[in-house]
């Protein structure tokens, strides 16, 4: 990301501890570099402990500032305490928590096994809210404030043909958002998420275009701005819901996505055009991203 087009000045984050899921890589790994330039402590964690540890290395290397990897598996409710005590223990109370890690690929449903179901559902799901919940609780108990935002996607609103557990997974979350937004306002604690529309990353990308863009993930042609989107704007609104400043928005899911939701629906329906040959050949190429990242995984 070019953080000279960071909107937000120098130090305003200077007050906040944050944990970032899935930080070491794609968008999660952008918002830590945006957060820490701009002054606050970073967490982050992902299951390939070594990925984790080189982006805080490199970050910290390019920026100064403190970004502390984890090695922890969102779906372990123990891993996720675990992690959080250390946080507690070594640093401090978080302040914010942002739920970014997932898993996604495209297949049609009728391919989907129980287990392929479940890979997602899991991690999305199910990790996402046994992450808010550990946090929140701690919040509440030490009458903290805190802020949660969530990445999902404009499908939560419209539903995702031939992603469908990530579709229902992140609609679950965005409930979650709402619901809690209102049950634990009353504790200072706030829940906003963002829906990016295409943001290029190589772990997305390789899993839902992995014909190399030449038809589905391509589709800042079919963009009314005709382009994906850039690092900084994501990140910029990411430090808008995260940062002092705009506390008062609370319970609320913003699309930044260059209109392309109002103007396509955003999702993968165009997929149905596609042969038994074309998704074949998706398939082991999802699967050959699968196996090179799970070579890595230290959790
Ligand atoms: C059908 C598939 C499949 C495919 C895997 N499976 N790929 N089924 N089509 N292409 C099935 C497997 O056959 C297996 O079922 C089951 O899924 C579990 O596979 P594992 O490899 O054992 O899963 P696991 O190790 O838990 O890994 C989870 C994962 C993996 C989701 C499958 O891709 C992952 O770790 N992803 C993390 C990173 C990621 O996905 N990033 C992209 C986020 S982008 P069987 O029954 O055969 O055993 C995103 C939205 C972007 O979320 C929106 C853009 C607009
Ligand atoms: P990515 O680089 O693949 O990021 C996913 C991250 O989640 C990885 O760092 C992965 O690390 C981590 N993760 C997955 N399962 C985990 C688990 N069980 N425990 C801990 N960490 C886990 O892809 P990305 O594009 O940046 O996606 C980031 C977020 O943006 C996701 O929520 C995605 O749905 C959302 N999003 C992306 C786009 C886009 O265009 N890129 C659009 C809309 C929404 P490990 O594999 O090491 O665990």
């Amino acid at each position: 990301m070019d953080t000279s087009k960071l909107m937000f000045r120098d130090g305003l984050m200077k007050d906040e501890r944050i944990l970032i899921t899935g930080g070491g890589t794609g968008l999660g790994r952008e918002m830590a570099e945006g957060f820490l330039k701009l002054g606050a402590e970073v967490h982050i964690c992902g299951r390939r402990g070594g990925v984790c540890e080189e982006t805080a290395e490199e970050l910290m290397s390019k920026h100064g500032g403190k970004v502390v990897p984890y090695a922890c598996d969102i779906r372990v409710p123990d891993a996720i305490s675990d992690m959080n005590d250390r946080i507690w223990s070594a640093h401090g109370p978080l302040t914010g928590l942002m739920n970014n890690a997932a898993g996604n690929f495209i297949s049609r449903t009728e391919d989907l096994s129980i287990r392929g179901f479940d890979a997602i559902a899991n991690i999305v799901f199910r990790g996402s809210f046994y992450m808010t919940h550990d946090i929140g609780k701690r919040w509440i108990e030490q009458k903290l404030k805190g802020s949660v935002c969530s990445i999902l996607t404009t499908w939560v609103w419209n539903g995702g043909p031939f992603v469908v557990p990530s579709a229902m997974s992140k609609a679950a979350i965005n409930t979650m958002t709402q619901s809690l937004a209102v049950e634990w306002g009353r504790y200072g604690l706030r829940f906003n998420a963002i829906a990016p529309g295409p943001f290029p990353t190589k772990g997305a990308w390789a899993r839902l275009s992995p014909d190399s863009g030449s038809s589905s993930m391509e589709r800042g042609v079919a963009n009314p701005m005709g382009r994906v989107g850039e690092m900084h704007e994501l990140v910029n609104l990411a430090v808008l819901l995260m940062g002092p400043g705009c506390e008062y928005i609370n319970g609320q899911t913003i699309a930044i996505d260059g209109g392309m939701y109002n103007a396509s629906g955003g999702n993968f329906s165009a997929l149905s055009a596609w042969t038994d040959e074309q998704w074949a050949a998706a398939r082991a190429a999802i699967e050959g991203a699968n196996a090179e990242d799970k070579a890595k995984r230290t959790v």
